[in-house]
């Protein structure tokens, strides 16, 4: 028996991926057998679908570190036949073929059932995104940060960018939300951020040891600079919540933020949370900080994928990417 997945070739260098048929694995001892109704799109989808190191462990591959689907066997009493589920990180899309397969066979101590409240299509409007914007906003609100300045958020356009802008203001934050994309500002108005701020005007003045504490938090979804220059701008005891590297894996810093001002940098790194976490991160999402995402989603098919790989490198995509398996 068959499934259909977008399977990632390595051909002298060249990484290219095609729709391909691929043998459906033998169920084993502690795993299930999920099919996949939605997967989504995150920029790590993208590094593994372009054969960027240190993502995918070998080539074939099939990429996707999200799932939302069915459950068709199990081997375990924790899960029945029909039960839907979700999947996110560990090493899904890693070095266990992912949610880019209509077929995906995972330790189902990866997988939890889904909220009622949710659907495969909201899950996965989510996704990896959704999880790691309420993970770095939970460090925020565990933090106690104040409301009574705004927090601030880069790559506000992309995928764990605009749900952080989402839910901040939905929990009552005002969100300054700092972007690359002019064409952009009604979107993230839409979204929920009060002020946005070009990224190049925000990074034009030189980067002092310390600046004017103007936010009392930050999610920072893309690292290099702009991080090292939100460190200079929080306010005594905020938390900046640091989880990507889109502007580059480096920054700089003095020590004058941490001893004069208290401040938090903590990091997030959603794929390899505790289960119990990410139950608990997916029942805020399906309730106190629930978003109706469908507006800045965009659903397309997994043949449709390639365009959309080369959008999400470029940082070109706006909002979240879910992905259909099947017509
Ligand atoms: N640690 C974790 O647990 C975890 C989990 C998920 C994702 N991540 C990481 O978080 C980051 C964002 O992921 P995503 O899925 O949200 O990606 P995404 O949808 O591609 O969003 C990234 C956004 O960053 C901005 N950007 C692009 N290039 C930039 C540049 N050169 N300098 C500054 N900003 C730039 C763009 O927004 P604007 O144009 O609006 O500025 C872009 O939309 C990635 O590094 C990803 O690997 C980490």
């Amino acid at each position: 028996m068959k499934f259909k997945g977008y399977l990632v070739r390595e051909n002298e260098g060249n990484f290219n991926g095609s729709i391909e048929d691929i043998d459906i694995p033998k169920l084993e001892q502690g795993r299930v057998l999920i099919k996949v109704h939605y997967s989504s799109l995150n920029y790590k989808d993208a590094l593994a679908a372009s054969g960027a190191k240190g993502v995918a462990s070998s080539y074939p591959f099939v990429p996707g570190i999200d799932v939302a689907g069915e459950i068709i066997e199990s081997s375990t009493t924790d899960f029945s036949v029909g039960d839907n589920v979700i999947a996110t990180g560990y090493k899904i899309g890693m070095s266990e073929f992912g949610g880019f397969g209509e077929i995906v066979h995972l330790p189902s101590n990866w997988v939890i059932k889904m909220p009622s409240e949710l659907d495969h299509i909201k899950c996965m409007s989510f996704g990896t995104a959704g999880i790691t914007a309420a993970a770095c906003i939970k460090k925020i609100v565990d933090g106690d940060c104040s409301k009574k300045l705004p927090v601030l958020v880069s790559g506000s356009t992309g995928g764990v960018g605009s749900i952080s802008v989402g839910i901040l203001s939905k929990i009552g934050y005002e969100v300054h939300a700092i972007s690359g994309k002019s064409s952009q500002v009604d979107t993230l108005k839409m979204m929920g951020a009060n002020e946005i701020l070009d990224r190049n005007e925000y990074m034009s003045d030189p980067i002092k040891p310390m600046d004017k504490a103007q936010y009392s938090a930050a999610v920072d979804t893309v690292g290099g600079e702009i991080l090292s220059k939100m460190l200079t701008m929080i306010a005594n005891h905020g938390v900046i919540s640091c989880c990507g590297n889109v502007a580059g894996p480096k920054f700089s810093s003095s020590v004058f933020p941490f001893i004069l001002r208290g401040i938090q940098l903590s990091g997030i790194d959603s794929a390899e949370s505790s289960i119990e976490l990410k139950k608990e991160l997916w029942e805020l999402l399906s309730n106190e900080w629930s978003l109706d995402l469908l507006n800045q989603t965009k659903i397309v098919k997994i043949s449709e994928i390639k365009e959309e790989i080369d959008k999400i490198l470029k940082g070109d995509q706006i909002g979240r990417v879910v992905i259909q398996h099947g017509e």
